[in-house]
């Protein structure tokens, strides 16, 4: 992308106007005075200085683009409080002398990271100049972006510093989806350093002109090290006796198909076929049980210590494969093959959870996946998008986008927004989608499946009782979201290897996302109305249209919440825990019991007069910020795609 455009993606979002925009993070930091801590000053002088930079920017469109109408202090503004947000979540939850969310457990960990990845993306993106410049010190410009490289520097040294804090030998032992999110957080921060570098610093002819390239660059072989290693782990999962396929949640737990593993495992793999850029490190590795033996207290072996730590490099001739690897586009293409014949889908079009085999307990010859676990999670409808952009991309086959713009429609439609023809009916499922019976609606009048009002929610969100995972997930359906709206590429990143699209499919797509965009926006605003005031996002985005209101959605028939109630999850998968001394509960446990102490039964008996709804159950944390700060990078990047000519769509 050249510069000029850069700018212009930048300045010019049309349409939008300033004046709705008005509770932000931003106002609630500028009512404190600067010498109240040094942290706080810091990031008031640095969100400055993003400012002054984007209005350099813009004078520099102005002069290019005289008749633009400029918006650019709409971005601007969306800007700042995405930096907020992040900002917000690394100072308050991460811990760097630790290299650890101290307050995370280790899934919900490798997302925070891949947030940060992403929004630093975004940033990158955001932001005109090259490194390391002339740092003329008269030259507001050089100096803004030495400031601004700097910035991005901090948080990109606190994904480093992750990569040591990150529990890798824990994580081997856990589920296979704890163990997937560690592949696509690593992969995450490879494109964004490969972004960056490319935007920023020197490549290709340039090299020549002595320009050093970005210093992060040195950490890719290491991150894609951990990606491959992670990779292979949960490639064991997969299991073609079991259902016809698929990939197991957990191999110590009673059989269950479900669909976030599914997903994970062909976003991985996709992620892996595109990204990957291989791996010259063969420091041994071992899997879940291999010369484990210690099996109880699930330690590594001392071997396996011995050797992760002299980490041996090998000898070219044993490399493993490079990037495009056609094996892991295999995968993907089996795995969505397999998910998207699993009957996974019920009648509002959206993933349920999963499968189990009915009787498996007591007849292990069983296979069929016959008992259907009809809860329905945000997460489920995302991280699937992100594998059929990638599917897309590597196949040319137009139909992977077409099923993710289905989803996108049916999840948007089961938050009860009814703004814009599209959502009337959906052209492309002429199955109507069950209305939502009247005794199904007991709190939320409007309650339409995935939220009501138009915002986003989980299930558990209404009644305070989500845990950890429960916080995690609607961060992880925009983030997923975000990536699949990307605008197509006119021509093949790799030659042979790659697709671009054509015009038609190009505008299509772009068409179709931007009609998402006031949706997304919409529900990035709900979320920026439930910080407090440190900054801090709540879980319920929808809280403040509801106060007042008492507050549990009802429970479809068949749906249990495995996610954020321990007393299901234990009554379902550990009646096998005294058969096996191998077999237990997941990893976080403690956390799950935490985190359903408190309900919606409790809040109903407080005083409501000056109630945050959102400082009930678990309240605002690491996770809940996890997932401002996707809503508010999505709205970022929705908001650009009505200025992208990368679409090939011109109004
Ligand atoms: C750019 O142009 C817009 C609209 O003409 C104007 O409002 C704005 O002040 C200009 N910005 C600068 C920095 O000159
Ligand atoms: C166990 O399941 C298999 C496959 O469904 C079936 O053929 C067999 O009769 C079952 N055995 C018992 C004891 O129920």
């Amino acid at each position: 992308m050249s510069r000029k455009m850069a700018l212009r993606r930048l300045c010019a979002v049309a349409g939008v106007s300033l004046g709705v925009f008005t509770i932000t993070t931003a106002a609630a930091h500028a009512e404190q005075p600067l010498s109240d801590a040094p942290a706080q000053v810091y990031e008031a002088r640095n969100r400055d200085t993003l400012q002054t930079h984007l209005r350099t920017s813009e004078s520099a469109a102005n002069a290019s683009t005289p008749n633009a109408p400029s918006y650019s202090l709409y971005t601007t503004s969306i800007l700042q409080d995405l930096h907020d947000g992040l900002e917000t979540m690394q100072s308050s939850y991460f811990s760097i002398w630790l290299g650890k969310y101290t307050t995370a457990i280790d899934w919900t960990a490798a997302v925070m990271a891949t947030h940060v990845s992403a929004t630093l993306a975004s940033l990158s993106r955001s932001l005109t100049y090259t490194m390391p410049g002339t740092f003329d010190k008269s030259k507001n410009l050089d100096v803004e972006a030495q400031m601004v490289e700097n910035e991005i520097n901090k948080y990109f040294g606190q994904i480093a510093t992750y990569y040591f804090g990150e529990d890798h030998f824990a994580i081997r032992m856990q589920a296979y989806d704890d163990i997937l999110w560690v592949v696509l957080g690593w992969l995450e921060s490879i494109q964004f350093i490969e972004g960056h570098s490319a935007e920023h610093y020197a490549s290709g002819s340039q090299k020549e002109a002595a320009v050093p390239e970005w210093h992060a660059r040195q950490f890719i072989p290491a991150f894609a090290h951990r990606a491959r290693i992670f990779y292979e782990i949960a490639e064991k999962g997969w299991d073609w006796r079991l259902c016809g396929g698929g990939m197991t949640w957990n191999p110590r737990l009673l059989p269950y198909k479900n669909a976030i593993t599914n997903e994970l495992f062909i976003s991985a793999s996709i992620g892996m076929y595109l990204h990957f850029p291989g791996d010259a490190n063969c420091a041994p590795f071992l899997s879940q049980y291999d010369d484990i033996k210690d099996k109880k207290n699930r330690k590594p072996s001392d071997k396996l210590l011995r050797a992760q730590e002299r980490g041996e490099q090998c000898d070219e001739n044993t490399q493993t494969e490079s990037s495009y690897d056609p094996v892991y586009l295999a995968n993907a293409i089996n795995g969505y093959d397999w998910l998207k014949n699993s009957g996974m889908k019920n009648k509002q079009g959206l993933y349920v959870d999963g499968f189990h085999i009915a009787g498996y307990r007591t007849n292990h010859s069983k296979t069929e996946c016959d008992e259907r676990n009809e809860m329905v999670y945000t997460y489920n409808q995302g991280v699937i998008l992100s594998g059929l952009r990638g599917l897309w991309e590597a196949s040319g086959k137009q139909t992977y986008l077409e099923d993710g713009h289905e989803l996108i429609r049916n999840v948007i439609r089961a938050t009860g927004w009814t703004d814009g023809q599209i959502f009337a009916a959906a052209s492309t499922h002429p199955e109507k989608p069950d209305q939502i019976p009247e005794s199904h609606r007991d709190i939320l009048t409007s309650w339409a499946g995935l939220g009501a009002g138009g915002i986003l929610a989980e299930a558990c969100d209404p009644s305070g009782s989500c845990n950890q995972n429960g916080q995690t997930f609607k961060g992880i359906f925009f983030h997923h979201l975000t990536t699949f709206c990307k605008p197509l590429p006119a021509v093949p990143v790799r030659l042979g290897r790659t697709y671009a699209a054509s015009r038609e499919t190009r505008i299509l797509h772009a068409r179709s996302c931007k009609e998402y965009t006031k949706w997304v926006v919409h529900n990035a605003k709900a979320a920026l109305r439930t910080t407090n005031k440190e900054g801090r996002f709540g879980s319920w985005w929808g809280a403040n249209g509801h106060a007042g209101q008492i507050l549990r959605v009802r429970r479809v028939a068949n749906a249990m919440d495995y996610q954020n109630r321990p007393d299901e999850y234990s009554a379902r998968f550990e009646e096998e825990a005294h058969t096996s001394d191998d077999a237990g509960g997941a990893e976080d446990e403690d956390e799950r019991l935490a985190g359903h102490d408190m309900t919606g039964d409790h809040d109903e008996r407080d005083d409501t007069a000056s109630r945050d709804w959102n400082d009930r159950g678990r309240g605002r944390t690491v996770e809940t910020q996890g997932s401002g700060v996707a809503v508010l990078r999505a709205m970022l990047e929705f908001e650009r795609l009505g200025q992208s000519d990368d679409g090939g769509f011109v109004p």
